[in-house]
């Protein structure tokens, strides 16, 4: 059960020496013995599916851009390969805490990308409040370049493999991976548009990889120890671990890596420590995006495929816990304000249909919504779905949704009564962790900044 891949040390790597000591860089050297397309066969091999939320084959995408040899012009491409370092869903904060416990391991998955793929340019974009996380990468970058594994002639192989910083704005939008793109060339974090994949029209127009901080974490591993040895752990549908963010109504929130596969009442029971007061688990949200878990669900592997049947989705490991003390339709309104807020405006139904739907939680919040108010929501649910550049609106549409599917009588006691249950629920945006105490800080000004920045919500007329 405690089989680790990524958290294997308590104490942060302060320095490259003490990544060296540990074996640092020698996957690295074993990649340049391997051929670009040894490696990317390997990763291929082994099963590792992106950690930054949709689970695609990490190999496949590197195979894409790989075999990309022109860029949409037709003139030789000069490929760029992207860390999303953004970490904005809420409920999520591995990738933060895995750049405090050791940058190198990803500074080396990001050279072995490189290497592998053929890139030219190589850029984590990260945002400009993650000051900590900024000034250890920072360090880190530089500690490299100067022994050598980064920059001119890496390790002497002639192999040049510079590495850059983006600094991002503080936008949701910020992680998606077209307005990351936007972001880098020095525009607004706005969706590109749905046809424009990265791996074909990417940075200036080149081929692209964007990968998660974690995915690019975990590459050196498979390298070191092989493909092999990486299935051996967690699911045949997803090989490997997965650095699980608990927050909510546990005894003991935190951040826990377990092999895929795990059963998500373990990672509630045995590593949160049971609800608070033994209260019993009413629904669990993996973060914005995919449809609530109800209690009877809990028995589901935390493996993309098996989250997916159930129908719901691992996202980027983030899950939060409510028991029945707390209004699911307040937690849901939470996340529908966050998007709607986030929502960049430029596809109208995204923008108008989060904000309908934000105010018509908000009556029935307030005991002020009508059975016709429900009908809409759900109506504005199917509308929302697929109707924008981005998957933005399709989470609102789909998760919203599931709160009225699963806990129909809560809509009806709120239709009839409003919310019975006063208990405040923070938006589970988070700022920090204290390790030695377990407790997470959350964003609790998140609305009044968001508002005081300009950033608004479409209500209906
Ligand atoms: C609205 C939105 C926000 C996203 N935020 C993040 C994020 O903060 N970090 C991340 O790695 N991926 C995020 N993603 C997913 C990225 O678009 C992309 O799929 C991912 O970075 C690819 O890396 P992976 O294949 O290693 O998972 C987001 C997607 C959407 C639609
Ligand atoms: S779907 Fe929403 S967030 Fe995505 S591009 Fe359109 S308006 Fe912006």
């Amino acid at each position: 059960m405690d089989q680790k891949v990524l958290l294997t040390h308590e104490e942060p790597l302060k320095t490259l020496d003490d990544y060296l000591a540990r074996g640092g860089f020698q996957a690295l050297k074993k990649a340049f013995g391997m051929t670009p397309m040894g490696i990317i066969e390997e990763i291929k091999r082994s099963g590792l599916r992106g950690r930054g939320g949709a689970g695609f084959p990490t190999g496949i995408k590197w195979d894409g851009v790989y075999k990309k040899e022109v860029d949409t012009l037709g003139i030789p491409a000069r490929k760029c390969l992207v860390c999303n370092a953004s970490e904005g869903e809420p409920g999520t904060y591995k990738d933060r805490y895995l750049i405090k416990k050791n940058p190198y391991m990803l500074i080396e998955g990001m050279a072995i990308a490189s290497y592998a793929i053929g890139t030219a340019r190589n850029i984590i974009c990260i945002k400009e409040i993650f000051k900590t996380e900024v000034a250890i990468l920072e360090r880190a970058i530089q500690e490299c370049a100067a022994a050598g594994y980064l920059g001119e002639n890496v390790m002497g192989t002639g192999r040049d493999i510079p590495l850059e910083i983006c600094l991002g704005p503080d936008s949701y939008l910020l992680g998606e991976d077209r307005a990351m793109l936007e972001v880098i060339e020095g525009k607004p974090a706005w969706p590109r548009a749905k046809g424009m994949i990265p791996v074909d029209y990417g940075l200036w127009g080149q081929p692209t990889v964007v990968n998660n901080v974690e995915t690019l974490s975990t590459v050196p591993h498979i390298i070191q120890r092989g493909a092999d040895w990486f299935k051996s752990i967690g699911t045949a549908d997803t090989p490997g671990t997965m650095i699980f963010t608990l927050t909510g109504d546990v005894n003991r929130p935190g951040i826990y890596e377990l092999p895929m596969g795990t059963p998500l009442r373990t990672l509630i029971e045995v590593y949160g420590g049971e609800t608070r007061l033994d209260r019993n688990v009413k629904a669990v949200f993996s973060g914005p995006t995919n449809a609530v878990i109800p209690e009877s669900k809990l028995d589901t592997p935390l493996d993309f495929g098996s989250m997916r049947k159930i129908p719901s989705g691992l996202g980027s490991g983030g899950f939060i816990v409510y028991d029945n003390t707390a209004c699911i339709l307040k937690a849901g309104l939470n996340f529908s304000r966050f998007l709607a807020i986030e929502s960049c405006g430029q596809c109208t139904s995204c923008k108008a249909g989060t904000g309908r739907i934000t105010r018509r939680l908000e009556l029935l919040e307030e005991g002020l919504a009508s059975q016709e108010d429900a009908l809409a929501i759900v109506d504005d649910c199917q509308h929302i779905k697929g109707s924008g550049r981005c998957f933005l609106c399709t989470e609102e549409g789909i998760e919203i949704n599931s709160i009225f599917y699963h806990f129909p009588d809560d809509v009806q006691e709120h239709i009839e009564y409003g919310c019975l249950k006063d208990r405040h629920l923070v938006m589970p945006k988070i700022k920090d962790f204290d390790e030695a105490t377990h407790t997470f800080v959350f964003d609790e000004a998140y609305y009044d900044r968001s508002f005081a920045e300009g950033r608004y919500i479409i209500y209906p007329a």
